[in-house]
């Protein structure tokens, strides 16, 4: 057993006491049903999986420790239960010179994930039960202990809009979601295919909501800055465009789904009268959309291009407010690395995506530091929640909950630049900013990762 002292955990000093192994679990009598509500992907690292490793005994003030515990002081530190990240891209297979599955989870690893889930749009697609395998073999090889990956399927071959994917064979292969992010559906009838499939495999419908021919071409942000810079943009409106179709078909086909990456206060809007309808609707967001809005491309910074484009302060704002009323379910990353020399290049000629593993939690703590979140919202949104809508197991710090959780140095003052990413790209707009605090120490099934 270990027992942590004197960490911070919502505010307050406290102790934290596990178990490290299987024995350890048994002389606490710790059962675990590894079909008690958990997605069966859950077993893509083995059918038992869920029996193994180290548990939370006991979180609380003054814990006493027990015979032959180890005692660590964590004096200062802030103590998390690891974050679930259900949206990145890890380019593997085919495009291994901006990530690949191994420094993919050492990213996640330090930035204080146990789950990730990986989204299709690699090179070939993740649209059959093969490349699917083949990414999970990879996770199970380089990251044993987790962080744990999990792979989306591609809602339609080759992510091209038209024909469906073999679901049932990649829900058997390990595919827990299925989502066509990257490039939106322009057909309803295909997404109602998706949706209803997919439902009928426990497969939940991650929607990436753009509409395609408002889209098309555009760089950025539609509004006074992309005519003053003269760079097509996209408006809002595209975005909450499908963002509205999705959730009417939700509502009728009673099956539920999950938007991707919202960006502007028009698709909160539909997201807030639905779910006040009962329709089953979640959502996620990503540090960019709650810490910048469009002037960050003013001069035409590459680093800042991303799809959804970064949009106005005003829609900031309504994402930030989103986060703290719970409108916004989860936190992810939208983690899209892409090489220097890939970014180097005009703002049209380059492509979409920010590199976020390594920057993430500390960008959120600064919104804590400022005293717009709370540690509580970040746990909410970034562990409890995706947890539930994804069907894995979570760390409350219950008494037999599984080991999962980290702690976070605030005075670690670091510079988000290549030589301190874990990823292999550091395709930011925070690049060569000072970050304060930082993951310093992890635990994934009570063995330590970091
Ligand atoms: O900015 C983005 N990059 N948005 C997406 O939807 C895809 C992603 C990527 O794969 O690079």
């Amino acid at each position: 057993m270990i027992l942590f002292k004197n960490a911070v955990y919502l505010g307050k000093t406290v102790d934290l006491l596990i178990t490290e192994n299987t024995e350890e679990n048994a002389s606490h009598g710790f059962a675990f049903d590894a079909d008690d509500g958990l997605h069966r992907g859950y077993r893509n690292y083995g059918e038992n999986y869920g029996k193994q490793g180290g548990r939370i005994v006991a979180l609380g003030e003054n814990i006493p420790a027990p015979q032959n515990c180890t005692v660590l002081d964590m004096q200062g530190k802030i103590l998390f239960p690891s974050l679930i990240d259900v949206h990145v891209h890890f380019r593997d297979p085919g495009m291994e010179w901006k990530e690949d599955i191994d420094t993919g989870l050492e990213a996640a690893l330090h930035g204080g994930y146990s789950h990730v889930f990986c989204m299709a749009n690699t090179s070939p697609v993740n649209d059959n039960e093969g490349i699917t395998r083949y990414m999970l073999e990879k996770a199970r090889n380089t990251h044993p202990y987790g962080p744990f990956l999990h792979p989306v399927a591609a809602a339609t071959l080759g992510l091209k809009g038209e024909e469906l994917t073999p679901l049932g064979e990649m829900a058997e292969a390990g595919c827990t979601a299925v989502s066509n992010d990257g490039i939106p559906l322009y057909s309803t009838e295909i997404v109602r295919r998706v949706m209803e499939y997919g439902s009928d495999l426990d497969m939940l419908f991650i929607d990436h909501c753009e509409d395609p021919y408002l889209a098309r071409g555009a760089h950025m942000n539609e509004g006074k800055l992309s005519a003053k810079l003269g760079v097509k943009g996209q408006p809002d409106m595209g975005e909450a465009l499908q963002v509205g179709r999705d959730i009417m078909l939700s509502e009728y086909l009673q099956i539920p789904v999950h938007i991707a990456h919202v960006s502007c206060r028009k698709s909160l809007d539909l997201i807030k009268r639905a779910k006040e309808r009962g329709v089953d609707v979640t959502a996620e967001t990503c540090p960019h959309y709650l810490l910048l809005d469009e002037n960050a491309l003013d001069n035409y910074n590459t680093n800042a291009k991303v799809n959804p484009p970064l949009r106005t302060w005003d829609d900031v704002l309504a994402m930030r407010e989103a986060v703290k009323t719970g409108l916004i379910d989860c936190l992810i990353t939208d983690h899209a690395p892409h090489a220097e020399h890939e970014k180097e290049n005009p703002l049209d000629m380059v492509p979409n995506g920010i590199s976020g593993l390594d920057t993430a939690l500390t960008l959120l703590w600064r919104l804590v530091h400022e005293g717009i979140f709370t540690q509580e919202d970040i746990v909410r949104a970034y562990t409890v929640n995706p947890a539930k809508r994804f069907k894995l197991p979570c760390n409350t710090f219950a008494k037999g909950d599984t080991a999962d959780f980290f702690f976070f140095d605030p005075d670690i003052e670091w510079t988000a630049d290549k030589e301190n990413f874990h990823s292999k790209s550091a395709n930011t707009p925070f690049l060569g900013q000072t970050m304060h605090g930082r993951v310093c120490t992890h635990y994934i099934g009570g063995k330590k990762v970091l």
